[in-house]
């Protein structure tokens, strides 16, 4: 049974181009998601341009594929929403203007979502998650703690000060040669890895604050990698597991550290009635920090919430999720509503790094 209202959602803010069908329980009726990643495997990381055209090529197939699956149409729909920023500016544009173009054709309300906030609400598609939940959002473009106190109310206690812990793993995977999407393959070598082997620096671990600093990691990967190739003539299998294992036990420490300093924070300024731990974006999806979090989560007896892989990383669901939870409270937005390459979740919080003309980075 279907449960209104039920909403189109739509995202293109980076390589996947997805859209889904989603109802008021939170059931997915319709999915369909193409990742591009075979596209931008060759340069190693996602090239702006060639992800617009891509979405522009695949977006409508997508969207016929959600609603085939839901075996509705758009007349059935209450609202269509799409992810209107943070992103790769051509592809979000893309996906905002097909949404809008939808809602007018159809005569049905438009809903611009936050992709970011797509990510923090996920967690409570499917599951009774109730506010405020303390959030590590960890994708490729973005990693933050926050504090989810309500739909469209949070309260950023850090972020990261140069890089991204999904970019953390892109970069160190694109140079170990295991390939793009960087996170997954490097996990895949960690397993059989000694994280023991390297010794990698962790910066910012202890200090009194929940910020994170990446971008130092790859220089030391990069590093220990040459040293090593110097001395035996090249690297072994074995030796880029070991590396990958260090690189994610590394990021690992930093994440958990200032996670254990936000988790402070949130029972001292929260008091929450069922306090729980949450972790969402695409780095959500790695195992091991999965079942760190977990551990971490239980020392402090809190309950511990991470969508299922498939959630984590970017999709239509999310959006279709988050879209539903703004409409539900009376959000309809204009035709006029612009793109936004940066748009904070947070947006009383000061930027750790990048504020400018453009606005404050996320
Ligand atoms: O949320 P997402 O799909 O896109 C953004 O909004 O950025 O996150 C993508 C990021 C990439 O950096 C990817 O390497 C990382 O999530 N990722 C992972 C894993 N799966 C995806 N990182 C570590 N382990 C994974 N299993
Ligand atoms: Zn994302």
């Amino acid at each position: 049974m279907v449960t209104h209202p039920v909403i189109l959602g739509i995202e293109t803010s980076c390589d996947e181009t997805a859209a889904a069908v989603v109802d008021a329980t939170g059931q997915v009726l319709g999915h369909a998601l193409l990742s591009q990643a075979q596209d931008h495997a060759v340069y190693g990381g996602v090239v702006p341009e060639i992800a617009a055209r891509a979405h522009g090529d695949h977006l409508d197939r997508m969207i016929a594929q959600a609603l085939d699956e839901s075996d509705m149409t758009i007349d059935d729909m209450d609202a269509i929403a799409a992810t209107a920023g943070p992103g790769l500016i051509g592809g979000v544009m893309v996906g905002l203007v097909t949404a809008k173009a939808l809602a007018l054709g159809a005569g049905k309300p438009f809903v611009a979502v936050n992709h970011l906030e797509g990510h923090a609400l996920s967690p409570r598609l499917g599951h009774d998650l109730a506010f405020p939940y303390l959030l590590l959002l960890v994708s490729g473009g973005h990693c933050q703690l926050l504090i989810v106190e309500d739909v469209g109310s949070y309260h950023r206690l850090g972020s990261t000060i140069d890089d991204a812990a999904g970019e953390a793993f892109d970069k160190t995977a694109k140079l170990l040669g295991l390939g793009y999407p960087g996170g997954p393959a490097l996990e895949k070598a960690a397993l059989s890895g000694d994280a023991a082997r390297f010794p990698l620096p962790r910066p910012l671990l202890g200090q009194d604050n929940c910020n994170f600093s990446f971008s130092g990691l790859k220089t030391a990967v990069r590093r220990s990698a040459e040293k090593l190739a110097d001395e035996q003539g090249g690297l072994y299998e074995q030796d880029i597991c070991d590396l990958a294992a260090a690189t994610q036990m590394a990021i690992g420490d930093c994440l958990i550290d200032r996670t254990r300093r936000a988790v402070d924070l949130y029972f001292t300024q929260m008091q929450p009635v069922t306090p729980t731990l949450v972790v969402a974006g695409g780095v959500a999806a790695n195992k091991a920090l999965r079942a760190r979090l977990a551990e971490l989560a239980e020392s402090r007896d809190m309950a511990f919430v991470a969508p299922p892989l498939w959630l984590c990383t970017d999709n239509g669901a999310m959006i279709a999720w988050a879209g539903l939870e703004r409409f539900r409270l009376g959000q309809r937005d204009g035709l006029d509503t612009p793109a936004r390459p940066r748009w904070p979740l947070d947006e009383t919080a000061l930027p750790v790094y990048g504020g400018g003309k453009k606005g404050a980075k996320a």
